[in-house]
């Protein structure tokens, strides 16, 4: 962590207020930014290196709207056999570079039926699938409490300004909870109406471990997901990595202009 920080502090000059976290097919987000610095994760000492496609795998810091923000053009998923330690030290490296709120973003498979491919959903809460957590281990109490609430993980005052913004802009916006599953596998129908039963209206396979740590080193959250697709057995079709990054290429506009006015909000 410390050559990590010393590293950054070195490269960028600003210091940054707000962190971004952009999900498959969301990163072009990052092309807004003015004066970008860039910085490849395999450059970034102690970072680990994204393999997933549809990533550019990238630190992106800068200016977006007057602020001054820090962008993962990319992230790091459990899937990919990374430790959940390891899928959320970006966040702990935003936490000592100064950001205080976070705005996580994510493609995900509807399970709420009410939902369409394409909508985009303000994530009130999650539901941890994970069968892990990245605060398993000793806690160093220097980064935050042994034991952190979780009823508070997606402020409300964001969720409110988020809400405000969409209709101010005339963008539809769903709101819901966000199930976090392991993959790589999508799931199976019965999996799905599980999760419904359970409460869950969307469903991937990230988010959750980063906003654990986010509010155990209490940064305020604000979680986007783009709906995609819907998940297994609601329409009759598979499921395609494809399906996911074109949908997302549809929302860019809609879902570019709510990010950029909520950070300038
Ligand atoms: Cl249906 N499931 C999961 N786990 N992740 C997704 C998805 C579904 N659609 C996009 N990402």
């Amino acid at each position: 962590m410390n050559n990590t920080i010393k590293f950054l502090k070195k490269t960028v000059t600003v210091q940054p207020e707000i962190g971004l976290i952009l999900g498959s097919g969301l990163g072009v987000l990052a092309e807004e930014i003015e004066n970008p610095v860039k910085i490849p994760y395999d450059e970034i000492p102690g970072f680990p290196v994204s393999t997933v496609e549809g990533h550019a795998g990238q630190l992106v810091i800068g200016t977006l709207q007057g602020k001054q923000v820090i962008t993962m053009q990319g992230r790091f998923h459990y899937y990919e056999g990374y430790s959940l330690e390891r899928v959320t030290f970006p966040i702990r490296v935003m936490k000592e570079l100064g950001v205080k709120s976070l705005i996580v973003t994510n493609a995900a498979g509807g399970i709420n039926e009410t939902f369409t491919p394409g909508d985009l959903m303000i994530i009130t809460d999650h539901i941890n699938n994970f069968g892990d957590n990245p605060l398993i281990g000793p806690n160093d109490p220097a980064q935050g409490v042994r034991f952190p609430d979780m009823s508070t993980a997606y402020n409300k005052k964001l969720v409110k300004l988020a809400k405000e913004v969409a209709h101010t802009l005339e963008i539809p916006v769903k709101e819901g909870v966000y199930v976090g599953n392991t993959g790589p596998s999508y799931e199976t129908p019965a999996e799905i109406r599980m999760l419904r039963f359970f409460g869950g209206d969307a469903v991937g396979m990230s988010t959750v471990p980063e906003v654990i740590v986010a509010k155990h080193c209490d940064l305020e959250v604000l979680g986007i997901s783009c709906i995609s697709n819907m998940a297994a057995g609601i329409l009759d079709q598979p499921l395609t990595h494809e399906e996911v990054i074109e949908t997302t290429e549809m929302v860019r506009a809609n879902f570019l202009s709510f990010v950029k006015e909520i950070v300038k909000e």
